[in-house]
């Protein structure tokens, strides 16, 4: 398979290859289109998976273009990984500043994709995120990161002051589910305590009941009224590394 991606060769060694990005281009657009890692097809009971992009074979985007849109490549299904990195980079930022103005970086040092047969597909293979899968209580696995910029402070300041309540910083999460039994995929930079992750999680499958249409989405609920997440985490786009 060829296809051309961005690689991190400083970063703790280096070796990190850009496998995929989660761009939010309209919050206010509830699983409409451009929300490719939910659903683009409207929140729908009777779509559970939504557009299913976290298990399937399916690319799109341009490396160039990763913090403008959304980004999946092969590398995403195809590389057998130990470990990730993750940089929150801000929208429409060319990816000579990727580097430099990203508003968090971090990466897992534990291995964990051995766990999962090397990569995201498989993982959420064994973590469909998909409504209605389980409870709130029954979140997929939670590691610990290592920050190359930010720390836990600021990682806790991009939300809203009530969800820094319901979440510890410091970690990568994958499949979280709500009070409500709606899945997210990843929550980037934290691992959940409570059940209201549609404020700080992101993808997701693609139905969410609570305040039907008000919470499907990439960035599912970070303008939700009480909970409205900072404009800078909304407004950056997560890039993905595998190494
Ligand atoms: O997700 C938050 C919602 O379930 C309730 O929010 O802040 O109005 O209690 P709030
Ligand atoms: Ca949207
Ligand atoms: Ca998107
Ligand atoms: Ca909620």
């Amino acid at each position: 398979m060829v296809y051309q991606t961005f690689c991190d060769m400083t970063t703790a060694g280096g070796g990190w290859t850009l496998v995929a990005s989660v761009h939010e281009n309209n919050v206010n657009g509830k699983c409409t289109v451009g929300d490719r890692w939910s659903s683009q097809q409207g929140n729908d009971p009777n779509r559970p998976d939504g557009d299913e992009n976290w298990s399937n074979r399916n690319t799109f985007g341009a490396v160039e273009s990763a913090t403008s849109d959304d980004f999946k490549n092969p590398g995403y299904y195809d590389i057998v990984a130990e470990d990730m990195s993750v940089w929150h980079v801000p929208n429409t930022l060319p990816l000579e500043q990727w580097s430099l103005a990203a508003i968090l970086r971090y990466h897992t040092n534990n291995r964990f994709l051995s766990l999962y047969r090397g990569n995201l597909l498989q993982l959420f293979k064994q973590y469909p995120v998909r409504y209605n899968i389980d409870s709130c209580s029954n979140r997929g696995p939670s590691f610990p990161i290592v920050y190359d910029h930010g720390d836990k402070e600021s990682t806790k300041m991009l939300y809203a002051a009530n969800s820094r309540a319901e979440f510890e910083p410091g970690f990568i999460s994958f499949r979280a589910i709500n009070n409500e039994r709606a899945a997210m995929a990843i929550c980037s930079g934290v691992k959940p305590t409570g059940c209201n992750t549609e404020h700080y999680c992101i993808g997701g499958g693609g139905y969410f009941p609570e305040g039907h249409p008000k919470q499907c989405g990439d960035f599912p609920s970070f303008d939700w009224l009480t909970r409205i997440a900072s404009k800078e985490v909304t407004e950056a786009a997560v890039l993905l590394f595998y190494r």
